[in-house]
Parts: structure tokens; C-alpha cells; sequence
């Protein structure tokens, strides 16, 4: 088909253009067929400009071909930039000053109805957005997500290189060495009943990166976890991956730094203050209850274990020793109702602790159901402690201490989001997170598992403790939180094949599957591995953290559901049984 290809595009023309005789390619974006006149809006992915179609002696043929246009249709249009009369100017639209009287129409393809509006705020559920993607990615919130994301990439890729940090691939098939999530497996055609896995993370090629002396390597790469999903996971995702030799722990945390004062700085507009906060593990479990701290509001966890310690409310007796009294002040939430304070109790019983005593405080003093378990001084020492006033709630759960911090920070969120706590426009809160447990106990299994992954360093001060005390030891890892989102974690890592040993033994790994699993990481140790560590963004996640969105599915192009499919094309999807059978598989029932 021919047809002249576009001068400007659909966000271009402005007064200045007026009187130009201009070519637009793009969408119909919108129509108004007034009889004897027809307005369209044409869009791009630049913007939207007004072409109007008038009657005129001799433009006939043209008004025809105009009333078919529809909704999405692909069109060219040639016209004449016509300054719109001042009641006509659309301040809303950036080429609200002007139009384009049509001289020259050619649709280039017609477009079905959509099955939702490619308008901004659209009312069609997400299923339905999924499944029509290319459509969902015509609408402007969707293509400014991207946009944003690629001027992250750029930005990662500039700053890395200008550090001189070089970009590897690593491989897509790999050994499966599952580090914590489920491996998606690939099955072999070649060597019948073997498998390759999907990466978790190119973990172990960046270590062996560095046996290799690249130094300071650095990978936007995807990584596959067949994992529950949530809101800010996916099962294929991406990382800003990065490793470097030589180095302790601020070295990488000022690469880390410098990366987020220029992303803010360059998408945000946003003077970033460094050095970063930090916290222990230790100290953000017992400020916050939680690893991943919102540092956007106030409300620190206040341990009342100590004032308590002479109650003779059972619930205080039960833990003032060994678990956590923990209390929230709630400031002026002295009107909570009962029903209000009931859901807040029913929340905390999800998850898992017995209760939620309240204290309010009001003109009368010291108001709760527990007033009859404290003595004066009991009560005025709590108030004191919390620093509450007149008009304020104090919530407090009292719970074996791991149960205890984090029912109350899950409360402390809770709470956030319906007094509304955190404002739109507040500061992003960003702070590291040190000094982990190297290893996680699981109950169900009776064994420890690796918190990080097990390639992760121990303090060196805790190397003694390593087997007669494993559950105390602190390990040389780190993540980095953005507004309560973990958006990067990482370690300085074990480098040299003994200290990996025992590492393998106090996870219960057997030096067999120890060296079936990971044998070839251990003997590259044995050539001269470097002291090394590293870290790797969720990259999905810090986009959506900048674009403001509540889900990682909006500035991911093509995502998958919370189910993990892909509503678009339908995968995963049943194949041919010729192609199992090369593959050597077969389906049980
Ligand atoms: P980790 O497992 O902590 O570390 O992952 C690094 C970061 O990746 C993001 N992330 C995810 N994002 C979306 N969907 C998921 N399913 C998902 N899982 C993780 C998080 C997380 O902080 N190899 C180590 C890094 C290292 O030690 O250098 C690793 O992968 O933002």
C-alpha cells in the first residue's frame, strides 16, 4: 500500500507550525462525526493531534472515505496546520492550539472494536488487559511504564560501564542448582532423562567470573523462580546483577549508593543524602518488625518487657521473659471504635500471636480492658515509655519474640494504610539492612536452611560458631530497601573451598551432593578465587517503585498472572505428543 510517511509525529505540531503542510501516521484515537463535519484525533506514541475533515467544493471523495473511519483504525493523513480558534484550544492536550485540516486520507488497516478503551483510567479487568496486551500497551500510563523502564536501563548501563564494570551474559540453560525457589527445568533432547534449569540468578557464573579476573562484571539479566507469587514477584524477572573482586562490604554498598543518587536524580528529580541509613537485621526485627522496613512513617515497636515484668496480666507473665511485649502508639486514634479495634485483633490473630490488648488515652486517664492487671505506676511508666498524650491508642501484642515483632510489623503497616500514613508525595525511604543469620531453622524439616544462599559468607568473628552454634551466626550479606520493598540483596562470598565446605556440612549437604550440585564452583576455588561479593536488584520491582505502581505487572510488557500464566498466548500450554517423545517424557496421570 502506498502512502506518504509522517513529517511530525502525533505530539509535535505547535503554533509555530502553522500553515505547514504535514503528514501524521497513527491510530484513530477518537471521533466525532458532526454531519457536514468530522473530528478525529490521531495518536502515536508521542501524543494525540485534532485532524478535522470539512466539507469543500470538490473534497467529496475525501468526506467519504473519512465518515468510514473507526476507532483504532491505522491511518495517514496529509494536511494543513491550522491555528484552532481561542475557544477551541485544549490547554489538557500539548498540541491543544492547534489542528490539522485533512487534505489526504489513506487507511492503512481497519481495527476490530476493542474490547476496552485505550483511554488512561480504564475500567476493564486485569484478565481482560492481559489477554488483549498489545492493545493494554497502546494506552499512554502503560507506555510511559516502559518508557521509564528503558530510561532505567540506560542509565544502569552508563553507570556501570562508566565505572568500569563490563556487561557478560551468562546462560539460559544451566546446571540446576536450586538456591532456595523451585527450578524450571528444561529437559534434554540429546541426553535422554537429563535436564538443564532456568537460572535463579546467574549466582555462580558471576563468582566464576571473578576466578576468571573480570574484576567488576555487571548483567541486566532475566531469572527464573517457580515460586507462590505475589504482588511484587514474578516467575520470570530481572536483575541488575553485579559482582566485584577485592572488595568489603562499603565498597559495594558506595557502587549501590551512587547508582540510586542518579537514577533519583535523573527520574525523580530527587537530591538522594549518602551515606544510606543502616540497620542490623537485629535492629530493624526489633524497631519494625520486619527485614524490609517502611521508613516512609514513624512508629517504632516500643518493648514494654521491662515495665511489665510485675503484671499480673497472664499474657505479660507468659513472655516478659522470653518472648516480646511489644506496643504501637497509635497518635490521636483514641476514637478507634470497638469494631475497628476488633478487626485490628482479628488481623494480629492471622498471624499467629493470641491477641491484642489497648490502651487508650483519654481526659479520664489511662482507658483499657488490662486497666485491672496494672498498678498506677505500671500504667503511667507505659505512657511515659510511649511518650502517647492525650487522644492517642496504644496497641500491644505480647507473643514468643520472632511471633510477636512480626505481628506488630504487619500491624504497624496495616495501621499506615488506613490512617493513611504514607503520602503520595513523602521522601522515598531507602536504608541497608546488615548483618543477617547466616541460616534459617525450618521447623518442618528440622534443618537449617541458607538465609541468602549458601555461597554467603559468615562474619568472620562468628566462624567458631559455625557448628557448635549455627543458628546464632551472622552472615556478610545485605539488602537494600526502598519504601518497605526489598529491591536488592547481596554478600560478600565464601572464597575458598574449605570455608565452602563446612558451609555445605552446617546446611546438612553431604560432600557427595555437595560436589554433584556444586563441584565445579569448589574447584575453581582451588585456582585462585579472589575475595569477592556482589549484589542484584529486583529490577521489575525497582521500576515499579519509581513508576508509582502497586504491581510489578505494570511495567513489565508481557507478565504473567499470579498463577504464572500468560493469559496472551496461553502458556504454558499442552504440546504435541510427538514432542514429548523426542524429549523422552511422559505425562502421568
Ligand atoms: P535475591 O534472591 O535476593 O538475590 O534476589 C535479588 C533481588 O531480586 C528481586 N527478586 C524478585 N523480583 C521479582 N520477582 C521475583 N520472583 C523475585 N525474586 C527476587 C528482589 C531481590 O532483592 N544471587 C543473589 C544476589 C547476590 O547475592 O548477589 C540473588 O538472586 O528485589
Amino acid at each position: 500500500m502506498k502512502f506518504n510517511k509522517r513529517s511530525h509525529t502525533a505530539g509535535e505540531l505547535r503554533i509555530q507550525n502553522e500553515s505547514n503542510e504535514v503528514v501524521l501516521n497513527g491510530w484513530v484515537n477518537s471521533r466525532r462525526d458532526l454531519g457536514n463535519l468530522i473530528f478525529i484525533t490521531i495518536r502515536d506514541r508521542y501524543g494525540i493531534t485534532q485532524v478535522v475533515f470539512e466539507p469543500t467544493e470538490n473534497n467529496s471523495e475525501l468526506m467519504e472515505l473519512a465518515k468510514k473511519i473507526r476507532l483504532e483504525f491505522v491511518i495517514s493523513v496529509e494536511g494543513k496546520v491550522r491555528k484552532r480558534p481561542a475557544e477551541m484550544v485544549n490547554s489538557k492536550m500539548e498540541t491543544g492550539e492547534i489542528e490539522v485540516v485533512a487534505e489526504k486520507l489513506v487507511i492503512l488497516n481497519e481495527a476490530e472494536t476493542p474490547p476496552f478503551p485505550i483511554t488512561d483510567k480504564v475500567d476493564a479487568s486485569e484478565e481482560l488487559r492481559l489477554q488483549y496486551r498489545y492493545l493494554d500497551l497502546r494506552r499512554k500510563e502503560m507506555q510511559q511504564n516502559l518508557l521509564l523502564r528503558h530510561k532505567m536501563y540506560q542509565i544502569v548501563r552508563r553507570y556501570f560501564d562508566s565505572q568500569n564494570f563490563i556487561e557478560v551474559e551468562t546462560p539460559i540453560l544451566m546446571k540446576s542448582t536450586p538456591e532456595g525457589a523451585r527450578d524450571y527445568l528444561v529437559p534434554s533432547r540429546i541426553h535422554k532423562g537429563k535436564f538443564y534449569a532456568l537460572p535463579q540468578s546467574p549466582q555462580t557464573y558471576k563468582q566464576l567470573l571473578m576466578v576468571s579476573g573480570f574484576d567488576r562484571y555487571f548483567q541486566i539479566t532475566k531469572c527464573f523462580r517457580d515460586e507462590d507469587l505475589r504482588a511484587d514477584r514474578q516467575p520470570e524477572f530481572t536483575q541488575i546483577d553485579v559482582e566485584m573482586s577485592f572488595v568489603d562490604v562499603p565498597d559495594i554498598f558506595e557502587i549501590v549508593e551512587n547508582l540510586m543518587k542518579i537514577l533519583l536524580s535523573e527520574i525523580k528529580n530527587y537530591d538522594l543524602q549518602l551515606p544510606l541509613p543502616r540497620l542490623s537485621y537485629d535492629e530493624a526485627m526489633e524497631k519494625y518488625g520486619s527485614d524490609k522496613p517502611d521508613l516512609r512513617f514513624d512508629m517504632e515497636i516500643i518493648h514494654l518487657n521491662e515495665i511489665v515484668r510485675n503484671s499480673e496480666f497472664k499474657v505479660f507473665q507468659d513472655f516478659h521473659e522470653k518472648g516480646v511485649i511489644g506496643a504501637l502508639l497509635v497518635k490521636n486514634a483514641a476514637h478507634f471504635s470497638r469494631k475497628q479495634i476488633d478487626n485490628l485483633t482479628e488481623f494480629v490473630k492471622k498471624q499467629g500471636v493470641g491477641g491484642l490488648a489497648w490502651a487508650k488515652i483519654t481526659e479520664e486517664g489511662f482507658t483499657s480492658p488490662i486497666s485491672k492487671f496494672l498498678t498506677e505506676a505500671e500504667m503511667f511508666s507505659i505512657k511515659q515509655e510511649m511518650n502517647a498524650n492525650i487522644g492517642d491508642l496504644i496497641l500491644i501484642v505480647s507473643a514468643e519474640k520472632d511471633k510477636s515483632l512480626k505481628a506488630l510489623g504487619n500491624l504497624r503497616l496495616e495501621l499506615a494504610k488506613q490512617l493513611n500514613l504514607i503520602k503520595p508525595d513523602s521522601k522515598p525511604a531507602l536504608l541497608w539492612v546488615t548483618d543477617f543469620p547466616l541460616f534459617e531453622w525450618d521447623e518442618e524439616t528440622q534443618r537449617f536452611y541458607a538465609m541468602h544462599h549458601p555461597f554467603t559468607s559468615p562474619k568472620i568473628e562468628d566462624l567458631d560458631k559455625l557448628e557448635s552454634n549455627p543458628g546464632e551466626v551472622k552472615a556478610r550479606a545485605y539488602d537494600l530497601v526502598m519504601n518497605g520493598s526489598e529491591i536488592a540483596g547481596g554478600s560478600i562470598r565464601i572464597h575458598n573451598s574449605e570455608l565452602q565446605a563446612k558451609m555445605f556440612k552446617a546446611l546438612g549437604i553431604s560432600d557427595e551432593e555437595a560436589q554433584m550440585k556444586f563441584g565445579f564452583l569448589m574447584n575453581a576455588f582451588k585456582f585462585g578465587a579472589p575475595p569477592h561479593g556482589g549484589i542484584a536488584f529486583g529490577f521489575d520491582r525497582l521500576a515499579m517503585i519509581f513508576a508509582e505502581r502497586d504491581s510489578i505487572r505494570d511495567v513489565i510488557a508481557f507478565p504473567k498472572t499470579s498463577s504464572a500464566m500468560s493469559l496472551m498466548d496461553n502458556s504454558p500450554s499442552p504440546v504435541d505428543e510427538s514432542q514429548l517423545k523426542e524429549l523422552h517424557i511422559k505425562i502421568s496421570d
